[in-house]
């Protein structure tokens, strides 16, 4: 009873190919639309008046909006099809999709047409959406970073594949008990998800563990199998992902992990039932989580299957469509595919493909290779040495003894031409060397860049500090290979939907071409004298508060008042992002104030993120945010200048309600070590002005709108490797600065952990002691920047004029530039346009 064997296989069971009739385009008039939920509400949730729930109604909505994006699909991909096109394959662990509702309402251009149809069945498309779960299958910047791009390169018209994993458990539910963080599970696909369609016949086979085999082939050459592993299957997910009113729709795949066989059948015979079903169960949970934050890495075992797992059932399915076409040959894989690598967590797709070319496919290794790095492109997200990934040699091995091998063979080839271009520097060789002898690890960055025709960083300053320090050796070894891909935004998302007041204002003055061209958002400056804009763009950015305001205290329970400035600082927690620095500021304010002094406009600071798990003092600093907050809340003499909220639960729906409310936008992590940041485009696109150190994308958006419509503070890299280098001691600058040695006898003093006395005094002895990201270094100068700041609040022209050059000049940092150049330099693949459109 081989499961195996009842499981269709694509191989097993070809497509029987009969002449079907296309999908005719469904009309978007309004009452088509009430037809075509009425009908899904019918047929496929089986609901009726006297039954249906809200959530069944957005149900039939979602799943009558996707049968408009599936017609729109065939057509794409069959084109894709005739044109024999390149494509573009993006291998991300992460995706965080958030909500797709709006999104593909607005992207159809249908807006108006389905608020007028569920009007007329008694619902409300703002109130429906609130009944979608996010699609939380990220961590952070990378993870969003890959579903921006997901709808850039649809916009832009490229034919782009997103592949990933269907975790069934996302990123945790951040809950904030006493004060702290307390992670509950994310059981996003417990009412199912209407986006995605189940490809019960596309599966595929990966293999773990086993050995390897020598061989002679008919030929008599010797070969190499890998053999007697255990498998588990891949089973494709598929969501359609439409591009703005251009009727392309690509593909996002994501696989769940499906056991080869249903039971164990040695237990099952031995009368075991219920092992026997937990067995399977445990090949499965290879899909079963999404590994939460982990910039310390974690390096865990079931980590390195997923990636396994994703990267081989991905490529099976890539090399399937190559081979699709009848006479392909092999140097065509170049013109044909590109392959992303989203950070080095598939970079063991690059041994894969190598396997699979030289092991199935029987290519010579050289040419094999060859071929493999014309594929490759690898984009590196960080340069914390922390995050960077490594395994463990043995556990390696035995998991994928095939691929270590090849490893190995890519590795002594490396260090042949680093001997041979450097004899004499063995140190060299070392550190560029992909196995770590010392450590027995594998360094998966090296893999990744060796393997990759292309390697980027995400940011200019970045991709300098990748090119001068972390991967210098690579950089002269291989002249060129590293460029910079400056990150982006879709302003779809992160300023057409999420701030339709703010859009409709910009629409009103220059039109409404700047949603599909973020450029032409420039035209802008030629209104800023105008005073009723400048009144107008108060008004909605009053209301845009007014909003988020009421969803906070309907949520969270608290009052944020309006009148207030809203200072707001929402990204993962990190030491590096210095959060702690945002914090320290507001306890000054706070004495500041408790003495009497009176600041020159009332402030509201939230902060919002979270904390890995297992990340001891991320979640100290979200303890002291809420405990401070609540002190704050409690002394009516400070509360009616100053707030301190913790904005729990940050994720891309909640970032889309604080973004369109937000005036001012922390950005200030330790200079040098923030790759690039998007939080901050998407703050500055919707009218925020940025206060931030000269760190990540805030030097290229300070290059853009100017240093005086900025708030620039703060030590730069080269002045905090300066500091490093010669020791520079946190003391030296508290004892220059009696209100920052003030701050932090205040946290020694016990006053935030009456509950729970000694909470925060590591955070106190860091500061006085080992202050690795220069919190006191910069504290000074931070405080200053804030009171220019603050002074920047009052003259309210002003400051309207700077919010309203800031969103002009932010046209560069749309995701659609970003997917542009990606394609232009590195995949080498031009955007199409659809022929059977219409
Ligand atoms: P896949 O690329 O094999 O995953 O198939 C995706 C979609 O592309 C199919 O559902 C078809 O709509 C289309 N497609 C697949 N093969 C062909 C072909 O040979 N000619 C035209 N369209 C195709």
């Amino acid at each position: 009873m081989d499961e195996r064997k009842s499981f269709p296989n694509p191989t097993d069971h070809p497509p029987v190919r009969r002449s079907f009739p296309l999908p005719t385009l469904h009309e978007l008039d309004v009452p088509s639309l009430v037809d075509s939920w009425a009908h899904r509400m019918y047929y496929s949730v089986g609901k009726d008046e006297y039954t249906a729930t809200s959530w069944d109604v957005y149900k039939a909505l979602a799943l009558s909006i996707r049968d408009r994006l599936m017609e729109r699909w065939f057509r794409t991909q069959s084109d894709y099809y005739e044109s024999d096109v390149k494509r573009v394959y993006y291998l991300s662990l992460e995706f965080l999709m958030g909500r797709s509702l709006l999104n593909n309402i607005l992207n159809l251009g249908a807006y108006t047409k389905y608020s007028l149809a569920l009007e007329q069945v008694g619902y409300r498309l703002e109130h429906l959406e609130e009944y979608e779960r996010d699609a939380g299958l990220g961590n952070g910047g990378l993870g969003r970073l890959a579903a921006c791009f997901l709808e850039s390169a649809a916009t832009i018209g490229l034919p782009f594949y997103g592949y990933g994993i269907r975790y069934e458990y996302g990123i945790f539910n951040q809950k904030i008990v006493d004060g702290q963080q307390v992670e509950a599970p994310d059981n996003w696909l417990r009412n199912g998800n209407p986006w995605e369609v189940a490809r019960n016949d596309a599966l595929f086979p990966v293999k773990f563990f086993g050995r390897i085999e020598h061989y002679k082939d008919e030929g008599g050459l010797d070969r190499i199998r890998w053999v007697d592993t255990q498998d588990v299957y891949a089973m494709a997910f598929d969501t359609p992902i439409l591009g703005y009113k251009n009727e392309i729709v690509n593909s996002l795949r994501l696989w769940a992990a499906r056991s080869s066989r249903e039971f164990d059948l040695s237990k099952f015979n031995a009368g075991d039932y219920v092992r026997a079903v937990e067995d399977k169960n445990g090949t499965e949970n290879i899909s079963k989580v999404l590994y939460p934050p982990d910039d310390q890495y974690a390096g865990k075992e079931l980590r390195l299957k997923q990636q396994y797992f994703f990267s081989s059932a991905t490529l099976q399915d890539v090399v399937r469509r190559f081979l699709k076409r009848k006479g392909r040959k092999w140097d065509e894989l170049p013109d044909k595919v590109a392959i992303q690598l989203n950070d080095t967590h598939p970079a063991v797709a690059i041994p894969e493909l190598m396997r699979v070319l030289v092991d199935d496919h029987r290519l010579d290794w050289s040419y094999a290779w060859d071929l493999t790095q014309a594929v490759f492109g690898y984009t590196n997200h960080t340069v914390l040495p922390e995050a960077l990934e490594t395994w463990p040699m043995d556990f390696f091995s035995r998991l994928l003894p095939r691929h270590l091998q090849i490893i190995v063979e890519i590795d002594r080839r490396l260090r042949e031409a680093v001997r041979t271009r450097y004899p004499d520097d063995t140190a060299r060789v070392e550190r560029m060397a992909i196995l770590d002898d010392k450590n027995q690890r594998l360094k998966m960055a090296n893999l990744a860049i060796t393997g990759s025709h292309a390697v980027n960083g995400v940011a200019k300053l970045h991709t300098d500090i990748l090119r001068e320090t972390t991967f210098r050796d690579f950089e002269e070894l291989f002249p060129g290979r590293i460029s910079n891909k400056t990150n982006g935004i879709t302003p779809r998302r992160w300023l057409f939907k999420a701030n339709p007041g703010l859009s409709a204002l910009i629409s009103e003055t220059i039109g409404t071409a700047w949603v599909g061209d973020l450029e032409q958002l420039s035209e802008l400056e030629k209104f800023i004298g105008d005073v009723s804009l400048r009144e107008r763009w108060r008004e909605v950015k009053r209301a845009n508060k007014v909003t988020m305001a009421h969803w906070y205290k309907r949520v969270h329970g608290f009052d944020l008042d309006p009148d207030s400035m809203f200072d707001v600082q929402v990204k993962r927690i990190h030491e590096y992002k210095r959060q702690l620095l945002n914090v320290l500021h507001v306890i000054l304010l706070y004495l500041r104030i408790r003495d009497g002094w009176e600041p020159s406009a009332p402030r509201t600071v939230m902060i919002g993120g979270k904390a890995a798990p297992s990340y001891v003092v991320a979640k100290r600093i979200i303890h002291l945010v809420n405990v401070a907050g609540k002190i704050i809340a409690g002394d009516p003499k400070v509360a009616k200048h100053l707030g301190l909220f913790f904005l729990p639960n940050y994720g891309v729906s909640c970032a889309e309600k604080i973004f369109p409310a937000c005036e001012l936008s922390e950005q200030i992590s330790t200079a040098g070590m923030e790759a690039s940041g998007t939080g901050n485009m998407k703050a500055a696109l919707n009218g925020a002005l940025t206060i931030g150190t000269m760190d990540g994308a805030n030097v290229e958006i300070c290059d853009a709108v100017g240093i005086d419509n900025m708030f620039i503070f703060g030590h730069t890299a080269p002045e905090i490797v300066d500091l490093r280098n010669r020791g520079a001691s946190s003391s030296e600058y508290i004892k220059a600065n009696p209100e920052l040695d003030r701050v932090i006898r205040e946290l020694e003093s016990g006053v935030f952990e009456k509950a729970s006395p000694g909470t925060f005094r590591p955070i106190a002895e860091m500061l006085r002691g080992n202050d690795y990201y220069f919190h006191c270094a910069d504290f000074n100068l931070y405080v200053a920047c804030q009171e220019r700041a603050s002074d920047g609040y009052v003259d309210v022209e002003q400051w309207t004029r700077m919010s309203i050059l800031n969103v002009a000049r932010m046209g560069r940092f749309s995701s659609d530039r970003t997917l542009r150049q990606y394609a232009e330099e590195i995949w080498h693949v031009k955007p199409i346009h659809l022929r059977s459109r219409g």
